[in-house]
């Protein structure tokens, strides 16, 4: 059986041959800008009949990428974690520059976590991370981020075009896109996801699916922050305010997941409107505030899916479950006060809130 004390020595010299495009060297893995040299490495995991687990992420690492990299180091010798802000799921109207970058500090979380491993014996370790530039990630074209611009693109309809994609109409093709070019080049045994961007699961699972691609995909729970709201890399941009308000979409969610696991209500209007009534209320009670006082926001929506198609269910049938999931949209704050503690872009960015509860099939 492979244990990672034994093998280590092999895979700090594997690691050496096989870094040879311009990497960054770290004391615990190394970092990759290319194709080439990862392909190297990989074949070379598999020659020694050992696994590769891939996780996925644009950057910003917070507790919730770390982990999915725990349960990718539990289920695998080498950890590839890939950090790209792939310009393709961002819209022509979303702010791409915006988007949070810390590499120093994801490097750092990536050192610690891989001690942490090592202290607490764990199968796997991180062995390389993946920081491709665009150009290598998109090598022909400009990437497009027009809804009918021209690249090589992954489509996964219709269910791409539901929820989050009625909102973000590229987003899931940049998505699609970008994960297949990833598998294609890691060829990971497995590849990890969060449920919190359950949609984003969907569509990957059945993208393997379809594709024939041969990665299992894993999904990890969603990790909360202490007052529960799901974590993200875009809750920096919150600030004080807009986070307490913001927590209504949880509270939503489980206002209507009572009513199906306490209550045994299956009906669609009988289940969300416990959702409704919790949004409602908030959103009265915000704009009966002063605007220095309040944050607006407004609900994109409240779904009740099958866990499948995404198809909207009038009717939830136990034994399939279902998916329960939201979005809203808080607006800029229109007013600060000295002092206050409005976030990255001083509350001045709008954030989008996603978040789900799963029905899991009851046997
Ligand atoms: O979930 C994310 O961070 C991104 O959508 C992903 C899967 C890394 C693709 O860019």
């Amino acid at each position: 059986m492979f244990t990672w004390r034994r093998q280590f020595s092999t895979a700090a010299t594997l690691l050496k041959t096989a870094a040879m495009a311009p990497s960054q060297p770290t004391t615990s893995f190394q970092v990759f800008r290319d194709v080439p040299p990862l392909r190297t490495l990989r074949r070379q995991i598999l020659e020694s009949n050992r696994t590769v687990g891939l996780v996925p992420t644009m950057g910003a690492l917070h507790e919730g990428h770390l982990s999915l990299i725990r349960q990718a180091a539990s289920e695998n010798t080498d950890v590839v974690v890939s950090i790209f802000v792939n310009p393709t799921q961002f819209g022509v109207n979303e702010d791409l520059s915006s988007y949070p970058r810390t590499w120093d500090s994801d490097v750092a979380k990536l050192e610690q976590l891989n001690a942490e491993l090592t202290a607490h014996n764990t199968h796997g370790r991180i062995t390389a991370v993946l920081a491709p530039t665009a150009q290598v990630m998109y090598p022909t074209l400009p990437p497009s981020s027009e809804i009918d611009g021209d690249g090589s693109f992954v489509t996964i309809t219709p269910i791409s075009r539901k929820l989050e994609g009625a909102s973000r109409p590229v987003f899931f093709r940049g998505v699609a896109t970008v994960c297949m070019k990833l598998f294609n080049i890691v060829g990971a045994e497995r590849a990890y996801f969060g449920q919190k961007d359950v949609q984003q699961t969907v569509v990957i699972k059945r993208m393997v699916k379809d594709f024939h691609v041969d990665t299992e995909i894993k999904i990890g729970p969603t990790v909360r922050e202490a007052d529960g709201l799901a974590m993200s890399s875009r809750n920096v941009y919150l600030g004080k305010r807009r986070r307490e308000v913001g927590l209504v979409l949880y509270r939503a969610l489980r206002a209507a997941a009572e009513q199906y696991h306490a209550h045994g209500k299956l009906q669609r209007s009988q289940i969300l409107e416990a959702a409704e009534r919790v949004t409602k209320e908030v959103i009265a009670e915000q704009r009966g505030l002063a605007p220095a006082e309040r944050a607006l926001f407004e609900v994109d929506y409240i779904s009740l899916a099958d866990p499948d198609t995404l198809d909207e269910l009038e009717v939830v049938d136990p034994s399939k479950g279902a998916i329960l999931s939201g979005a809203i949209k808080m607006a800029p704050l229109e007013e600060s006060r000295a002092g206050e503690d409005c976030g990255l872009g001083e509350g001045k960015v709008p954030v989008r809130l996603i978040d789900n509860l799963i029905f899991a099939p009851r046997v």
